[in-house]
C-alpha cells in the first residue's frame, strides 16, 4: 500500500515555529510529527510513503539520510513551485509511479483513524475516491462535507462563511482514491483538491466519505500544536512521558501537565503548566509559564510572566520581568 503525505505547506499559522523547519519537523512529545504521521499509515499496512514537499525539503532529507522512517520507505517529490494540494498530489503520485488505490493524507494531522476501514469502505462502494470525516465544533476552518445516507458526498465546501456552514463533519485529511483522479487535475500549476478536483469529483457522484469519531487534530496553529502534545501526556490521547532527560529542574519549581524537551534548565520558584519547552530551554527563577510554547534554546529572564499560548521562537533571549499574553516573539511580518 502506498500513500501520498502531504507536508509542503509553509506553516505560516505556526510562526515563529516554523521560521527554521517546516511543521512536520516540529517534535510532537520529543517526535517528529512527520514520524507520527507515517507511523500511523504503517500501522495500516502502508509500506511506501511518498513525501510531498515544498518549504525545506532538506529538513526531511536530513533527518531520514537512509529513506526509512518509522519502519516506512520513503520517496521523496520535491516540487519547483508549490502546487497547491492536489498538485501536490499529482506531481508525487507521478514522480513515485502510483498507478494502482492510494492513500493521501495531511501531514498536520494527528489521529487515530482507522484507514484500514476506510480503505474496505471505498472498495465495497466502489469508489473513485473517500474522504474520512470527522466532526468539529467550528467547521468555517475547514473542509465541509455533507453525505447522503449511502455516504456519496453530497457537496465539498471548503472553509465556507461562519454560520453557513451545512454540518459539522469536515474533511479530516486522510483520503483513498483511485489512480483515476490524478487525472482531473491540470498538470504543472496550482491546483486545489479542496476548491475544485473533489468538487469535480462531487458533480460526477464518484466521491464517497466516512463518518469517524477516532481521535483526531490538526496541528497547524499554535493552539493546537500545544494542544496535540497535551493530548498524548493527560490520557486524552494516550499517557506518553512527559520527556524530562536530563533536564535541570529546581526542587522548588513547579512543573505541571507540561513537554520538557532534552537539556532544559528550570529556576527556583518558576512555574511551568500546560506548556511545552523544547530542548536547551532557559526559564529564570521565579518565571511563570502557563499555555504557551517556548522553542529550542530560548532563554526567559527572571520572573517573566508568559502565557495564553504565547510562542517564543529559537534562540530568542527575553529579558527579566517580561510580559506575555498570547504574544509571538519574534512577530512575523
Ligand atoms: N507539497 C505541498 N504543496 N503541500 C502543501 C501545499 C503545496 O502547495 N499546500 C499545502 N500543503 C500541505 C500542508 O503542509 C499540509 O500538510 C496539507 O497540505 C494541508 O494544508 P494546510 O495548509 O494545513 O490546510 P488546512 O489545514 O487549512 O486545510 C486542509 O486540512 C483540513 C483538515 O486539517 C483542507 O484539506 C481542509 O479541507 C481540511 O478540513
Ligand atoms: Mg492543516
Amino acid at each position: 500500500m502506498r500513500a501520498v503525505v502531504l507536508v509542503g505547506g509553509f506553516g505560516t499559522r505556526l510562526r515563529p515555529l516554523t521560521n527554521d523547519r517546516p511543521k512536520q519537523m516540529l517534535p510532537i512529545v520529543g517526535v517528529p510529527m512527520i514520524e507520527r504521521v507515517v507511523a500511523t499509515l504503517g500501522s495500516h499496512g502502508v509500506t511506501e510513503a511518498v513525501l510531498s514537499l515544498g518549504y525545506r525539503p532538506d529538513a526531511f532529507t536530513d533527518a531520514y539520510p537512509d529513506g526509512i522512517c518509522a519502519g516506512v520507505l520513503l520517496h521523496y517529490a520535491v516540487e519547483p513551485d508549490p502546487l497547491d494540494t492536489a498538485g501536490a498530489v499529482r506531481y508525487a503520485a507521478l514522480s513515485a509511479g502510483i498507478d494502482d488505490t492510494f492513500i493521501v493524507v495531511n501531514g498536520d494531522v494527528l489521529t487515530d483513524l482507522d484507514v484500514t476501514e476506510l480503505w474496505n469502505f471505498h472498495k465495497s462502494h466502489s469508489a473513485e475516491g473517500t474522504i474520512a470525516l470527522t466532526p468539529v465544533d467550528e467547521p468555517s476552518h475547514y473542509g465541509v462535507v455533507p453525505i447522503d445516507d449511502d455516504g456519496r458526498v453530497i457537496e465539498f465546501v471548503e472553509k465556507p462563511a461562519p454560520g453557513t456552514a451545512p454540518t459539522n463533519w469536515i474533511n479530516a485529511g486522510t483520503y483513498v482514491l483511485e489512480p483515476s483522479v490524478l487525472d482531473r487535475i491540470a498538470a504543472d500549476r496550482r491546483v486545489s483538491i479542496e476548491r475544485k478536483t473533489f468538487p469535480s469529483m462531487v458533480a460526477d457522484e464518484s466521491l464517497y466519505a466516512l463518518h469517524s469519531d477516532a481521535y483526531w487534530i490538526d496541528a497547524g496553529t499554535p493552539a493546537a500544536y500545544l494542544r496535540a502534545q497535551l493530548d498524548l501526556i493527560d490520557g486524552t490521547r494516550s499517557h506518553e512521558d512527559a520527556l524530562r532527560p536530563s533536564d535541570e529542574v529546581d526542587t522548588s519549581a513547579v512543573v505541571e501537565n507540561s513537554v520538557l524537551g532534552a537539556n532544559v534548565v528550570i529556576g527556583n520558584g518558576a512555574v511551568v503548566r500546560n506548556s511545552v519547552l523544547m530542548d536547551g530551554v532557559t526559564i529564570g527563577p521565579g518565571v511563570r509559564i502557563y499555555d504557551s510554547i517556548i522553542a529550542t534554546g530560548a532563554r526567559i529572564g527572571p520572573d517573566s510572566q508568559i502565557s495564553e499560548v504565547s510562542v517564543v521562537g529559537t534562540g530568542v533571549e527575553l529579558p527579566a520581568h517580561s510580559a506575555l499574553v498570547g504574544a509571538r516573539i519574534p512577530e512575523s511580518d
